[in-house]
């Protein structure tokens, strides 16, 4: 079972969530409207490089634009969430001796206790998660099964990456475990809205060039929209 997990399955699994990814970020440009929004950001590309980029970093930073400022609540617990969610896959040290033994490349790495502090950050951030969606009505109305399916998916290789990682009742098990939770959400990153990853950044690119060009961004300069 390891040997089908960390072999075929892995490639299988990381292959799919890189070219899914790549597949749906062009995707997402190749849609947008020639007329209403390319022919804008075409014309005045500085000011849409500009604009996007601003976009993208601002809503990166915590508390860095308006909407994160309006709720310091979800503010916190969303990037008590992502800092860790984005974090740890990429540079554990039990994942980067796996990926030295695979392709030969490894990155930086977390201290281990920093490690352990982010997993259980994730995991009380995505509980958290689950209460703001019970209980503001504004945020209940939208949640359906799907949304619940979708945070549980990104939580369970963090409870079992920590159960192998304390060692807690049968290693082995907990590592298979762990292995088939981290590579289901990896093949579900381009089929479902994880997909978010790579096209959180495809549509505040868009916003942000839209603002900067368009909504009032180039407003008296001469611009033909
Ligand atoms: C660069 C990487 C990422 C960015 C920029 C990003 C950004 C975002 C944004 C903007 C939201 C919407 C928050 C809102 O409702 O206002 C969100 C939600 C979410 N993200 Fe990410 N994300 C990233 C990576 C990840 C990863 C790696 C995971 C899983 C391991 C993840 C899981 C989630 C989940 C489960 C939600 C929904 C939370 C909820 O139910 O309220 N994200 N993300
Ligand atoms: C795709 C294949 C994956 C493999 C082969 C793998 C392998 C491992 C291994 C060997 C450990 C160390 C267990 C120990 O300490 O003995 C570990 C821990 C962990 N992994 Fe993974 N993993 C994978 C995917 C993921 C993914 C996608 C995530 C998160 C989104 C994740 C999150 C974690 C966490 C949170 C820990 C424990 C962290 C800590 O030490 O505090 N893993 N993983």
């Amino acid at each position: 079972m390891y040997e089908f997990l960390t072999g075929p399955m892995f490639w299988l699994s990381l292959g799919t969530c890189f070219i899914g990814i790549t597949v749906r970020f062009v995707l997402y440009f190749k849609g947008l409207n020639w007329q209403l929004e390319r022919v804008a950001y075409k014309a005045y590309p500085a000011q849409g490089l500009k604009g996007a980029l601003n976009s993208i970093l601002n809503w990166l930073i915590p508390f860095g634009t308006c909407g994160w400022r309006k709720q310091p609540f979800m503010t916190l617990i969303f990037f008590g969430f992502h800092i860790g969610a984005v974090l740890v896959p990429l540079f554990l040290l039990a994942h980067n001796i796996f990926l030295k033994e695979k392709i030969g490349i490894s990155l930086i790495t977390l201290h281990p206790v920093i490690a352990d502090i982010l997993s259980w950050s994730v995991i009380v951030c995505a509980f958290l998660l689950v209460l703001r969606r019970i209980s503001l009505p504004e945020v209940r109305i939208l949640t359906t099964a799907y949304d619940y399916f979708i945070l549980l998916l990104s939580v369970a290789p963090f409870v079992t990456g920590l159960i192998a990682r304390y060692e807690i009742g049968n290693y082995s098990f907990w590592l298979t475990t762990h292995i088939i939770c981290g590579e289901a959400l990896l093949i579900a990153v381009p089929f479902t809205k994880l997909s978010h990853i790579a096209l959180f950044f495809a549509s505040r690119a868009q916003l942000g060039m839209d603002y900067a060009i368009k909504r009032g961004g180039m407003k008296g300069k001469g611009m033909a929209w």
